[in-house]
Order: structure tokens, then sequence, then C-alpha cells
């Protein structure tokens, strides 16, 4: 998703800031870029297509600007080329933009209409004219947002300057996160704190509907209603580490290898009690949404309280039948997507309670739920979900656990002390590096691979599925394995890897005979298995076999075999692992 950059001050070079910055906001995906800077009373635009590299190419760092904004644009209205890249200027305003102004051909309509004249495809150019239409009727820029708030409608996180003023940045925020980096003799705009951490842990969350001046020693933030407030100054607590990859070659691998540390920390949840409600309805997207199906079965399994899994960019346009007695859990990395965020909206509409299930903290979905449960999986900066997906069906586990039906049974009764164990099980997992590549070697080369399991398992095929797809661009699906023979087996050549997911043992005998059945049709199988399974001979042509442990736990030491299968597969095809093409770390817009 976009990214947005903005400096006033003295102590630092402008360009450097917005360039750093648009560097740590790399993971976000883009595909172009560009900064707007004042030196010598000349405002300069620079754009370019591709990666911030070329966008440095054509700037000369000895201007020592005092202020500038920066934007990395993954294109929406418009493809992706300069003429659409941020920043957008008419005359004196010049502003870059994130998340989409649902009326802007209306917008454009009025403004055309009134003799001005377009260059680009955006939303965003229509927001810089209209901004400059109602600045130049009062030479005020204040009075011109408060105009643009009641005419432009959607989400806009806008970071603006003013020709006329070149010692005061402006921002208008409303359903696109953007921040206020808090510094000494100079302050920052930026839509997520790894933007500005090399320089500030201090920074103001702006709401809805709030807009902000800004100079270098000074912020006014104005609320919804156009009243200046006192805005709350936050403290970032990770420092500049978590932007650095230290000494893996990916990110994603680096997040991989945390993923024993995140157990640790995500082990101690708040319960909430599900118990009180008559059903759950999981919304969510993506691994996220996968999450939720792993979820699905070990709460319906343990705490007996009917669960739905809702993709939420579906949620928000169906029939729903929810209502107070419904909890609504919303499951969310990044706690910035726009359909899980609007999901979460519409339940509050029906009445229903609301539980997120976050990574980041203070963020939108965060801050809109009843309940929020952190998941302290740290800040993921590869794209593609690893460590935060894991800590999200641990979360799921430890509910499904805390609100159990029958608290005699012995998984419940074991799961504390197999809590314990298990990070020790993930370490045993991630040490198996040279079987992971040995299988990525036999699979990297092929068009189609498919996971196939039953129950949990077919909810966790979902993911491996999605992970492999996602980084390496091969086509892969998610089979629930009895559906097999019901059609996509007649897809089974020679040497197609199918991987089978096998840890349920209640229907495992039934997945192994699904992929023995592939397998005679000549499919090169490979499965995860736990040991106590492991018991079928040699017709596979590849295993690797995790450990067993509590079956609410089970999930866990699945999912790092299916992460790192994917990384390598990845990894051979030479594909730009931390930021795959096409790709957002936070879809933003819906
Ligand atoms: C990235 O690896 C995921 N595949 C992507 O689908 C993500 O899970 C989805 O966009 C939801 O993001 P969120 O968890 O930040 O809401």
């Amino acid at each position: 998703m976009c990214g947005i950059v903005g400096y006033i001050g003295k102590e630092k070079k402008a360009l450097d800031v917005l360039i750093n910055g648009l560097e740590h906001l790399e993971y976000r995906g883009y595909d172009s870029s560009g900064v707007a800077y004042i030196y010598n009373n000349k405002l300069t635009i620079k754009k370019e297509t591709g990666r911030i590299e070329k966008l440095k190419n054509t700037l000369n760092f000895n201007e020592k600007a005092s202020i500038g904004i920066g934007h990395t644009r993954w294109a929406t209205h418009g493809i992706p080329n300069k003429v659409n890249a941020h920043p957008h200027n008419y005359k004196d305003i010049t502003i870059v933009h994130n998340g989409i102004i649902e009326n802007y051909s209306a917008l454009k309509k009025e403004l055309q209409s009134k003799g001005y004249e377009f260059k680009s495809d955006t939303d965003t150019e229509v927001a810089v004219i209209l901004l400059y239409d109602l600045y130049h009727q009062t030479n005020d820029v204040l009075k011109a947002i408060k105009e643009f708030k009641l005419k432009a409608q959607g989400a806009y996180a806008i970071g603006l300057i003013c020709s006329n003023e070149m010692d005061t940045l402006y921002a208008i925020k409303k359903n696109s996160p953007l921040i206020i980096g808090v510094g000494k003799k100079a302050n920052y705009l930026a839509s997520d704190v790894p933007a500005i951490v090399d320089y500030t842990n201090q920074y103001i969350i702006l709401n809805d509907g709030d807009y902000a001046k800004v100079t270098q020693d000074k912020i006014i933030v104005y609320n919804d209603k156009n009243k200046e407030i006192i805005p709350t100054i936050k403290t970032f607590e990770a420092g500049s580490e978590m932007v650095s990859k230290n000494g893996y070659d990916h990110y994603m691998l680096k997040e991989i290898y945390e993923e024993a540390e995140v157990i640790k920390r995500s082990a101690h949840i708040t319960k909430v009690n599900l118990r009180k409600y008559q059903k759950i309805v999981i919304v969510a997207c993506g691994s996220a949404m996968h999450a939720g199906l792993v979820g699905k079965y070990l709460i319906e399994k343990y705490a007996g309280i009917p669960t739905e899994v809702e993709i939420a960019s579906e949620f928000r346009y169906k029939k729903i039948f929810i209502n107070k007695k419904t909890l609504v859990i919303a499951i969310s990395q990044s706690g910035e997507t726009a359909d899980t965020l609007e999901a979460v909206k519409i339940a509050k509409k029906y009445h229903s309670d609301t539980l997120g299930i976050i990574n980041v903290k203070e963020s939108s979905i965060a801050r809109e739920v009843k309940y929020v449960i952190y998941t302290e999986a740290g800040r993921e900066v590869a794209v593609a979900t690893t460590k935060a997906y894991l800590a999200q069906v641990l979360v799921l586990a430890l509910l499904a656990y805390l609100n159990a039906e029958n608290k005699e049974l012995e998984v419940i009764k074991t799961l504390e002390s197999d809590l314990k164990e298990l990070p020790i099980l993930i370490e045993s997992l991630l040490a198996k590096t040279d079987a992971y590549q040995r299988i990525a070697k036999k699979i990297y080369h092929r068009n189609d691979i498919f996971y196939i399991g039953r129950g949990i398992d077919y909810a966790l095929c979902m993911e491996a599925s999605l992970k492999l797809k996602e980084i390496s661009y091969i086509h892969s699906e998610a089979y629930a394995a009895g559906e097999l023979k019901h059609g996509t087996i007649s897809l089974v050549e020679e040497g197609t890897p199918i991987i089978g997911i096998v840890t349920d043992k209640s229907i495992a005998d039934k997945t192994i005979s699904n992929l023995k059945e592939v397998k005679a049709r000549g499919a090169y199988v490979i499965y995860i298995i736990t040991d106590e399974l492991d018991t079928e001979g040699d017709f596979y042509d590849d295993k690797i076999v995790i450990p067993t442990t509590n079956p609410i736990l089970e999930p866990m030491p699945t999912i790092v075999p299916m992460q790192l299968i994917a990384y390598y597969v990845a990894k051979l095809n030479k594909c730009d692992i931390d930021k795959p093409k096409n790709l957002a770390k936070s879809v933003t817009v819906e």
C-alpha cells in the first residue's frame, strides 16, 4: 500500500529524511515514488516508476531543503507511470495521498466545468485541484481543508505543501492512517512509524476528520469538528532494529526465525469470555482469514460455539445474520485493512460485540473494536505475513482452550505445560533447513503445486498454498483431500507435486489414502506429518516429520515447514521475497 513521508525542520536535509523514510516503507508495496521539496524558494518535484533507487538517481542531495513530502504509490486509479505518480501539484498546492477519493469522478466533472484541466488518471489529482480551487478563494489553507473535508468522500491521508507557506506542512486524515512524528526543531509526517523511526519515537496519531498545521517547532491539530485539540503524544517502543535484517537474507526469513520468541510473547492472553455468545463470526482477509479458518475448527471442537469465517470483502456486501448475541472477531496484522475495518463498523451497527486480534497497536481496527487482543509478533516488514499469522493462530487456539466446554479433557489439562514446550518444538523445526531446501529443489520449477488436507489440516493448507503463490508466483491450490476425486484429480500429471498436511489423528488415514490415490496417478507426494502418525511406510516421495504436541497447539509446528518450503522455493526462483510484485503489506483501500 502507498507510503507517505513529510519533513519540516533545519536539523536535517529534507531529501535525506524523505528518501530514508520511503525506503523504510518499501515493504508496504509500491510501483512508483516521488518527492516534492522547496529549496531557495523554488518548488521541485521529482517522480519515477519502479524502485526508489531510480528516484534517488534523479535527486541533487546537495540541495539542503528544509521542507518536503514524499510518496510511494501502489496504483489504484491509473497505471503506474510518472504522470500518475505522486506528489501531485496544481499551482500553489502540492500533495501526496493515500486512500481513495470515492466521489472523484463527480468532483472531476465539477472542476472541469470550472475550466480546470487534468493530466493524470488519478483521484489524487482531483484532490489537489479541489484543494487549490478552495484555497485560492481565501488564500487560507486551513479554510480550504475544512471545505475539502465536506466535499471529498472516501479515504485519504494527505501531506500538503503550499508554496506560499514554505515553513509549514499540512496533514489531513480520514480512513487511512497518518501520524505526525514529533522531533526536536523538526517535525515529520508518516503513514507508518517505520518511516520516521530513525529520527524520533514520539508521534501523534491523527483520527478520522483530524487535520494539522505543522512547522518545525509547532504542531496544531484540529479534530473532525474543526476544533483545535491538545494531541496525545505516544512513544513507539521498538528502536531502529525493527527495520534491519540482522544478517538474514530477507526480512521474511528473519521474521520466521522469530517465531519461537513470538510464541513466548503471545502465550499469555487475557481471556475473552466466548461462551456468552450464541455464535462467533470471524471477519478477515487473506492470511488473517486463513488463521480464522484454523480458529474455527479449534473453537467449535473445544469451546463448542458455532463459528463462521467470512471474507471481509464479501461480508460487507452480503445479507448477514448477526445480532447482540454474536461476537464478531476481526483478525488483522496491520489493523488497517479497509475491508476488515468496514466489517467491524457493520458489526457494530448490528449491535454485535467486536473483538480484534491485531498486531499493530493503536491501529484503526484496534481503536474501532470493543475488545482487543494484541498478537505480540512485533512489527512485520516482509509483505508476506509469517510470524503474525502464526501468532493469530496461537491466540485463537488459546481462546478455544480458555473457553473449553469440558475442562476435564486431557488436552485441556496438559495445555499449559504443552505450551511451555512449544517454543522448543518450533526451534527444532527451524533447524531443519536442509529438509526444506531439499524439498524446494524438487518442486520449485513446477507450474502447479497442490496442498491437500482434511479438517484443520485443510485450513492450514489454505495458508500454505497462499504463501507459496504470493512469494514464488507459482500457481498453487489448497484442496480438501476428500474433494480431489470430485474434479481436481484430473489435473494430476506425472510429477505434479502434491503436499499433504496430516496432523489430525481422527482423519489421518483418510488423507493418507487420498495421497496414495494421487501417487498412483503419478503425483510427486510430499507430506508434513506428525511423528505419531508417520507409520505408513514409504509410499511417499518425501516428508517432513513434525513433533506431536497438544492437538490444540499442533498447528504451530505445522506452520513452520510450510512457510520455509515457500521461502526456499521463492529463493530458488530468485523472486523479490520481501516485496512480491503487485502486493502490499496493508491493503488500506477496498
Ligand atoms: C500477506 O502475506 C497476506 N497474504 C495478506 O493476504 C494479508 O493477510 C491480508 O492482506 C490481510 O492483512 P491484515 O492481516 O493486515 O488485515
